[in-house]
């Protein structure tokens, strides 16, 4: 069987943002399309939860946002669905994940393949899932990190787009280690995006290559 292989396309994209919390990551892609190293616009900004923060940021930077309940829908997939409307609206290209903490269908996923990204505090395959900082200090670990990658059905092991090595330290506490985390999350991921609408990610089975 011959090994499926996708080239990202170069254009000027449209993002659709997805967050739970904070937003420092979807502030840094934003900051860098502003500071002209993307070439894309984020479209829209949506959010699962009324109150993230990150939210209130991107209506701040005169960003279109939308929330939208999941206890309002009767599953999760009318909630991706409608979801699934919203971005169709606008044309997204790319859907970027940042703290986005809501386990996506199957469906979803396949629907958005190659088209949607994640980003997660540590060396995957390495500590998969949540409370990863708090993992890695118990496990040991000496290097931990961040990952972008595509997002694919199986949770948090999709083909790695980037990765950033961190030291963990003797007197790390979880706090520490994941703003030190943080600090390469803000640099690998607006680079991922920026490869991306550069024509540069080649996908080939597990592996991407950068043109
Ligand atoms: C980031 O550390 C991101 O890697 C993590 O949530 C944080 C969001 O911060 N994501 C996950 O754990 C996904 N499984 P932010 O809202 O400031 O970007």
């Amino acid at each position: 069987m011959s090994e499926e292989v996708f080239v990202s396309p170069k254009k000027k994209g449209k993002i659709a943002v997805f967050l739970s919390g904070r937003g420092s990551n979807f502030m840094a892609i934003h900051d860098a399309i502003l500071a002209g190293k993307i070439n894309a616009e984020i479209a829209l900004v949506f959010s699962d939860k009324k109150d993230a923060p990150g939210l209130r940021i991107a209506e701040e930077r005169n960003l279109e946002t939308l929330f939208l309940d999941p206890k309002a829908y009767p599953s999760r997939e009318a909630h991706e669905k409608a979801v699934t409307q919203e971005i169709r609206k606008r044309d997204v290209d790319l859907v970027v994940l940042a703290g986005y903490m809501r386990i996506l269908s199957p469906s979803f996923c396949n629907e958005l393949k190659y088209c949607m990204m994640n980003i997660h505090p540590a060396l995957l395959p390495s500590f998969p899932g949540l409370h990863v900082q708090k993992k890695a200090l118990e496990w040991g670990v000496k290097y931990s990190g961040a990952t972008v990658h595509f997002v694919t059905v199986d949770v948090d092991m999709g083909p790695i787009i980037l990765q950033a090595v961190v030291p963990v330290l003797q007197d790390d506490s979880e706090e520490t280690l994941s703003e030190r985390i943080l600090k390469e999350e803000h640099k690998i991921y607006p680079e991922s995006v920026r490869l991306y609408f550069e024509g540069k990610l080649e996908v080939r089975g597990r592996r991407v290559f950068i043109g």
